[in-house]
């Protein structure tokens, strides 16, 4: 019989164009826009590179501080908005909270079905600009604080920590977490991006396909997995405990996360970067227990599987020491995303086939319905 090729998981399958990045496994490299991302990260603040994922070229300085002035005027979290979220149950996980309102927003914004780019390139920056607060906020809540209200006078990353922690923290934190920004921005047909672009091709709304984005990021397969290290991390709890941790795990066949990728096979271009920063974070607060049982596991991983971390793998016990609650660490990574999903649905737009693959029956062949 001719039973067709199924590429399960739509591995290996290239399924269009994008100008926006690039993933090279073999030289273990991903660029955003041409531009290497551990330079970026090293040199540009989130802004600078969220202005270069929608415009595809780096910002001069009278670009950015019109970008920065828009994206600041753009942060408080209106009134209905900010009532409504406080009537989500705080029982549920905080991706929940990130994705009504999202989803609210859409509803309540006027110009939610206007797909034209200025249009398009607004309700990202308001996306941008509000979801910190909305973070932020629930963060707070969740532990009995009242919201802290956005900094005009602040860059991004300090307003959000200001508004977590009730204080600008040190340059050390700041920087680290930037650099957390700068490398998850961004990173091809990933599934969130996918679910993102597969709304997007049948003309629905830009709110709808960021919903469905974040719906997909929650799972621990992909965005999910930063939280699921760190509680793994606090399970071993103790460096020495870490190898034979590892070696049950394995044993029974259990995926170890923050380790492994669909696409890198030879290790994740980003974690250099971030586990550089987490080192600098963990120094800075004077804890070395993560960095340790961190180093422990990649190490015994690598020497019994070949497979090394993914960026999760450092950002879950950095975001831990910076001080966040564990469940808030995949709402953060939405933060950054939020600027190469939105990019992607502009591209989809502007180039769009709608999405829809085919299927292989392999069910009950046709049969009549027997009238009793
Ligand atoms: N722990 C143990 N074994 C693993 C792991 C892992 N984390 N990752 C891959 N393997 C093994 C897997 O068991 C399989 O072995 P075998 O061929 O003997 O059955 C082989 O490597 C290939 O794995 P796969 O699951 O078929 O490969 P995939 O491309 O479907 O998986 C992945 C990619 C990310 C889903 C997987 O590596 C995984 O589940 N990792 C843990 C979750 C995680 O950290 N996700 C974050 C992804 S990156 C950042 C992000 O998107 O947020």
């Amino acid at each position: 019989t001719d039973q067709p090729t199924i590429y399960k998981g739509l591995a290996g399958v290239v399924v269009d164009k994008t100008a926006i990045s690039k993933v090279v496994p073999e030289t273990n490299s991903l660029t955003y826009r041409g531009y290497a991302v551990q330079e970026l990260a090293q040199h540009c603040s989130f802004e600078q590179v969220a202005y270069l994922l929608w415009n595809g070229e780096l910002p001069t300085d009278v670009q950015l501080a019109d970008f920065s002035r828009r994206e600041r005027a753009n942060r408080r979290l209106d009134r209905t908005a900010a009532s409504i979220l406080a009537k989500v149950p705080e029982t549920c996980h905080p991706m929940d909270v990130v994705r009504t309102a999202i989803s609210f927003l859409g509803a309540e914004d006027p110009a939610a079905e206007d797909p034209s780019p200025q249009a398009t390139q607004a309700k990202a920056l308001r996306m941008l600009a509000v979801l910190p607060t909305i973070v932020a906020a629930d963060m707070r809540r969740r532990r009995g604080l009242d919201p802290i209200a956005p900094h005009h006078g602040l860059g991004y990353s300090e307003n959000f920590l200001t508004m977590v922690f009730g204080e600008v923290p040190d340059p050390v934190i700041v920087k680290a977490f930037e650099k957390s920004m700068v490398l998850y921005a961004e990173h091809s047909f990933n599934a969130s991006t996918f679910a993102a672009r597969v709304v997007t091709s049948t003309q629905s709304d830009m709110y709808s396909a960021v919903t469905a984005a974040i719906g997909a990021l929650k799972g621990s397969l992909h965005g999910g997995a930063n939280e699921a290290v760190m509680h793994d991390m606090i399970d071993i709890d103790r460096p020495e405990r870490a190898r034979d941790w590892l070696t049950a795990k394995l044993d029974a066949k259990e995926k170890v996360m923050g380790f492994g990728h669909r696409v890198y096979k030879n290790g994740d271009s980003r974690v250099p970067t971030m586990r550089q920063a987490l080192q600098e974070v963990s120094a800075h607060v004077g804890e070395d227990k993560w960095m340790t049982i961190y180093a422990e596991l990649e190490d015994e991983m690598f020497t019994r599987t070949g497979i090394k971390p993914n960026l999760d793998f450092p950002t879950g016990p950095a975001y831990f020491l910076m001080g966040f609650d564990i469940p808030a660490f995949t709402p953060v990574f939405v933060m950054s995303r939020i600027t190469g999903w939105t990019a992607h649905i502009a591209e989809q737009a502007a180039s769009n086939a709608l999405i829809r693959p085919l299927s292989a029956y392999d069910g009950p062949a046709q049969r009549p319905i027997l009238v009793r």
